[in-house]
């Protein structure tokens, strides 16, 4: 949540630092800002609403600063507006700063503020931060890494943020705890950012800042310390991203060239692992540590969202083939609950982004009570990625669109894989049938681009339905995850009131719901269920629900009992899932677009929940 970005070096900050804002504005956009210094000079710019709405207010201002900072802003503390954006100014007016994550005491740190006389003109957190710091570097008459470090040791929560000094030409001084921060490495500059999108365009050379450390970024100069002002030696990593990664490439939508480019990332996460011809699936991650999967006496999954259905996908997964039991935990209840977990327990933590607040600290939690934790995350170096033990990445590439779609079959087929690997070990699946999984998943990319040929089907069925109040979203056994996924999916994209349920659990109760206004989207394809959920249709039916189904080609049964169907080529049950979705993204995003919703910002979401 929050986008930051910072420039210092010979260029001008502004372009910089905009364009990096329109790239990161998927992680918020409640408002934006700029704060650039120019000759001793510090002039901060903030307005509600999208970088647009900050674009077209700095047609008319200077801009010619070569050192600036910017933020787009997902809002926790003070609702949306010009006085809540960031950056803000501390008290004497010496110095601008931004901030992604949450103090938590800033009620404690303002009232001893209030109590020596300060006053505050927004309802931030950051702003409290800010006036602390000064304070701080003012009574003490120290330097501001100094002030930095002395306040940053009385904060709670999460925070990275970047600050500038009107006393200090050409310096970003930059801290991180649980909120990333990607530093680019630059010939005589340096570029600061949420993640590395802003930077690529520029170099390549990054450093990513662990929690309590401290950057202190010139032009030609980047120092890491400790909060025990200690220096650390800046480890440089190359990125492995392309800039057409992060762009439309002729697409409408980032949602829609994310659903589109799903054939390629899940071959993508497939190649180099999963060998059906030679029966073999290779995860190095994974197969160092591989005893501790194989011999865990639990699994939990933890996760949020869209990766919490992954989650419950490979439940089912692993419990059919793997015989091991697993647990699937909303994050979020896992860190505050008392958990029980025992030495033999595994984790696997989902992530797309990798630094989800909610899955960061419950890992941090799972992690100090000794437990193992497999990270099956989608952007390479981010926070969750390096507090596994070990783990397998996605390979979906840069997922921008709010809603996720391709780090969902990313994740799916990561699961799918492990669970193979581990099934075959343990002896709990037959060789034929793990052979027959390990074609049928190869099999995947072909199948999903099958369904994206026919794409405009599900946009007529998107305009059919696109005024309905609510929806219902009904499926059985591994497509049981999928219907909550597409009820998700629908909310977010299309605000439209919609559930998830088990099929034949609808009829303890939201079954009450159902009227011939009622849209209920069956995923009804041919497997072991198949005639129960027929049963379910037939209920909803007679009490003249509108049945939308999403049904395997070649069933004839289901069309007599739709009002509209879409037809997805034939998969073995448990790969079902991971093509079964796809008429879901589809069917939202159309939607949403019937809806005249922008899909890829819509209202309240962003991309990576960096709060609790
Ligand atoms: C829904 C969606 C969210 C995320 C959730 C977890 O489309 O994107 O529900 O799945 O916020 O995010 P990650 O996977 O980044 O931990």
């Amino acid at each position: 949540m929050c986008g930051i970005v910072g420039y210092t070096g010979p260029k001008q900050a502004y372009p910089i630092v905009l364009k990096g804002l329109q790239r990161l504005e998927y992680r918020g956009y409640d408002s934006s800002g700029v704060a650039l210094l120019k000759d001793g000079k510090l002039s901060v710019y903030k307005k509600k609403g999208k970088v647009a709405e900050l674009e077209q207010e700095m047609l008319q201002k200077d801009s010619s600063a070569h050192i600036g900072i910017g933020h787009t802003r997902w809002a926790t503390h003070g609702e949306p507006s010009d006085r809540n954006a960031h950056p803000h100014r501390s008290a004497n007016g010496r110095f601008a700063m931004i901030h992604n994550g949450i103090i938590e005491n800033y009620a404690q740190l303002k009232n001893e503020l209030v109590s020596k006389g300060y006053s505050f003109s927004s309802d931030t957190d950051t702003e409290v931060l800010l006036n602390f710091i000064e304070h701080i570097q003012t009574n003490n008459n120290c330097d501001v890494e100094e002030a930095l470090r002395i306040a940053l040791k009385r904060v709670t929560g999460a925070y990275c943020i970047l600050l500038i000094d009107e006393q200090d030409p050409d310096t970003i001084i930059a801290a991180r705890k649980g909120s990333p921060l990607v530093i680019g490495v630059g010939k005589g500059e340096h570029f600061l950012a949420s993640d590395a999108s802003p930077i690529i365009e520029y170099t390549k050379e990054v450093v990513y800042v662990n929690d309590y450390e401290l950057a202190i970024v010139k032009p030609d100069q980047l120092i890491l310390k400790n909060l025990g002002n200690e220096k650390i030696t800046p480890y440089i990593t190359t990125l492995d991203m392309e800039l057409a990664a992060i762009e439309k490439g002729g697409y409408d939508h980032f949602m829609l060239k994310e659903i589109f480019e799903q054939p390629s990332t899940i071959y993508d996460c497939l190649r180099g692992r999963l060998d059906a011809n030679a029966g073999t699936i290779t995860m190095g991650g994974i197969e160092k540590n591989f005893e501790q999967l194989i011999n865990a006496n639990r699994i939990m999954i933890v996760a949020c969202g869209t990766s919490w259905h992954a989650g419950l996908v490979a439940e089912y997964i692993i419990e059919e083939i793997c015989r091991i039991p697993v647990e699937v935990e909303y994050a979020s209840e896992f860190r505050y609950r008392n958990p029980i977990v025992n030495k033999g327990d595994v984790i696997i933590a989902i992530s797309q982004s990798g630094e989800t607040a909610d899955t960061l600290v419950a890992l941090e939690k799972a992690k100090e009570n000794g437990a193992f934790i497999f990270g099956v995350v989608n952007v390479v170096g981010s926070s969750i990625a390096r507090i596994s033990h070990a783990g397998a990445y996605t390979h979906a590439g840069h997922e921008i669109g709010v809603a996720s779609t391709k780090a969902f079959t990313g994740q799916l087929a990561v699961l799918m894989m492990m669970a193979l690997k581990m099934a075959i070990k343990k002896g709990t699946i037959t060789q034929e049938r793990y052979q027959q999984l390990l074609n049928e998943l190869q099999d995947v990319p072909e199948k999903v681009n099958a369904i994206l040929k026919n794409a405009e089907e599900l946009k007529t069925i998107a305009h059919k339905y696109k005024d309905a109040g609510d929806f219902l979203f009904l499926g059985r056994g591994y497509n049981f995850p999928i219907a909550l996924e597409g009820a998700l999916k629908l909310k977010e994209i299309s605000y439209i009131h919609a559930e998830g349920y088990p099929a034949a659990e609808m009829k303890h109760g939201p079954i009450a719901l159902v009227d011939e206004k009622l849209p209920v989207v069956f995923i009804a394809t041919k497997d072991s269920y198949h005639e129960k959920i027929v049963s379910n249709m037939q209920e909803i039916k007679a009490r003249k629900g509108k049945i939308i189904s999403i049904i395997t080609q070649g069933d004839h049964i289901s069309p007599t009992l739709s009002d509209d169907v879409f037809s997805i080529p034939p998969a073995d049950e448990l790969i079902a899932p991971i093509i079964s979705v796809i008429p879901l993204q589809l069917l939202s995003y159309y939607t949403g677009i019937a809806k005249g919703i922008d899909v890829d910002k819509p209202r309240n979401l962003a991309k990576s929940v960096t709060v609790e």
